[in-house]
């Protein structure tokens, strides 16, 4: 997702409601334009928090006119004056925080207001290389080969090899993980790291670690380099749990802002084709410690049609023409790993399910102006599993790899909607498309985006 940070905002105009908490949370399989949104958001509230996730998100944003791509940082970094928070939910790369801070700091852009939880654990260089090695491993032996092995996609799960699923397995082992507050403290850390590793050194090898990456695994090494990079965070690093209530006893707003996606959420996702973190709005009660029940709008982002990266199933996925057509015209090419995207119609059951399971008080539509252009558009609207007829996500990934999608037909429309600003001026199908998405998932439709400038947006809040 791209955007602009150069245009004038309207979302603080129509919106700005001081000491309300929000939330902007993926209904899909993640890339839904959440960044886009959390920046109109973002002016209207006084800190922008992470709580879940890692490297493995991804946003463009475009600062004076240059393009910077964030994985770590929120983008409320880019409003002058407003913190910026990693919670303690994010597993974080310190590595990818400074060189996201230095892309930034030489755009001129202030980075003062991001601060780090002191809980928030550490992505170690080997949680990245058995994240390679376990992907690798798993698809050389890919089970959907195997004699009569129900297939769900391929054997790995595709991940972003970003080492999130090792990090957030180490904070459940428990045993030598380390958090941001150990990268200052070298006693600990080098008492962590040297438990971490009598584990990590056979395991990699075990799963084929070369000698070029013996670094990686090198205890006097590996605590330098931490200590190093420790010290360069060290003044951001603090108890953001702390912070966070001080500034909510201030009466300040928080937007807390959800990375990848509902469907790819641990627990009520596409099982086991996910993430390792709550992506959902629960997980900003474990994520930052501030609890849910502080945040009065939550608004879940989805695309005008459906796509995903990696393995698993997605019961509207084409391979034609119209794929070809949508991933080109909406760039839909992993903003972290550059990946083509599986594009599909529009899954209405597997969104309705995600509005139910965030609790969404309202809808934000992006990349509807990617649909220009089809004579009919199909949206699925129940799922047939073995002959029976499912009109509610089913989050289990060997029943849905059998679904059949249950397409709705509505007529498509041709005219360019980039720069169409009311819900009331959109063609008449255009129109009459967003009204049936809303219709159907029973929530307030309060934002159409229609191209990545904040201006090619429609708010109605
Ligand atoms: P991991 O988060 O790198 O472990 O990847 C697990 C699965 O989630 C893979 O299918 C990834 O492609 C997918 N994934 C993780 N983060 C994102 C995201 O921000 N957008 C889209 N897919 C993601």
């Amino acid at each position: 997702m791209t955007t602009s940070h150069a245009s004038a905002s309207t979302f603080s105009d129509v919106s700005a409601r001081k000491s309300a908490c929000s939330a902007v949370v993926g209904l899909q399989w993640g890339d839904e334009g959440k960044g886009k949104i959390v920046d109109l958001m973002a002016a209207a509230h006084d800190a922008v928090v992470r709580y879940n996730g890692g490297a493995n998100a991804g946003h463009s944003v475009v600062v004076s006119g240059s393009r910077y791509s964030l994985h770590l940082i929120p983008s409320g970094i880019l409003y002058p004056g407003k913190a910026a928070v990693i919670g303690n939910g994010v597993v974080v790369d310190p590595w990818k925080v400074v060189e996201e801070v230095d892309g930034l700091a030489a755009k001129d852009v202030d980075t003062r207001g991001l601060i780090i939880s002191d809980r928030a654990h550490v992505v170690l260089p080997y949680h990245k290389l058995e994240d390679g090695l376990r992907e690798d491993l798993l698809n050389r032996s890919n089970p959907a080969t195997a004699e009569g092995a129900p297939s769900t996609g391929s054997g790995n799960i595709g991940t972003t090899r970003r080492g999130i699923g090792p990090a957030y397995a180490d904070k459940c082992q428990r045993a030598g993980a380390v958090r941001m507050r150990d990268l200052l403290r070298r006693d600990a850390l080098r008492e962590r790291l040297s438990l971490s590793l009598a584990v990590k050194k056979p395991l990699l090898s075990g799963l084929g670690l070369t000698d070029a990456a013996a670094a990686d695994v090198d205890l006097n090494a590996l605590t330098d380099k931490c200590l190093a990079v420790g010290q360069r965070l060290a003044p951001m690093i603090q108890d953001t749990t702390q912070l966070l209530h001080g500034m909510l006893a201030q009466g300040k707003s928080i937007l807390f802002e959800g990375a990848n996606g509902t469907l790819l959420d641990v627990d009520h996702g596409t099982y086991p084709y996910v993430t390792g973190s709550s992506c959902i709005s629960s997980g900003i009660g474990t994520g930052t410690g501030v609890p849910t029940t502080r945040v009065s709008r939550i608004i879940g982002v989805m695309k005008a049609y459906t796509t995903r990266v990696g393995s698993g199933p997605m019961p509207t996925e084409l391979n034609d023409d119209t794929a070809h057509r949508i991933r080109e015209r909406g760039r839909e090419y992993g903003t972290t790993t550059g990946r083509p995207r599986r594009v599909g119609w529009l899954d209405l059951v597997a969104t309705k399910y995600s509005v139910m399971i965030n609790g969404a008080t309202g809808v934000a539509l992006t990349m509807l102006d990617v649909l220009a252009g089809f004579d009919q558009i199909s949206v699925c609207t129940a799922y047939e599993i073995d002959g029976k007829t499912y009109d509610y996500f089913v989050p289990d990934a060997i029943e849905l790899s059998k679904a059949k999608p249950v397409l709705t037909s509505l007529p498509g429309w041709t005219q360019d909607l980039s720069t169409v600003t009311s819900r009331d001026r959109l063609p008449d199908n255009a129109r009459k498309y967003v009204d049936f998405l809303e219709k159907y998932l029973g929530v307030p439709i309060q934002i159409v985006s229609v191209g990545p400038g904040r201006e090619q947006t429609m708010i109605a809040m």
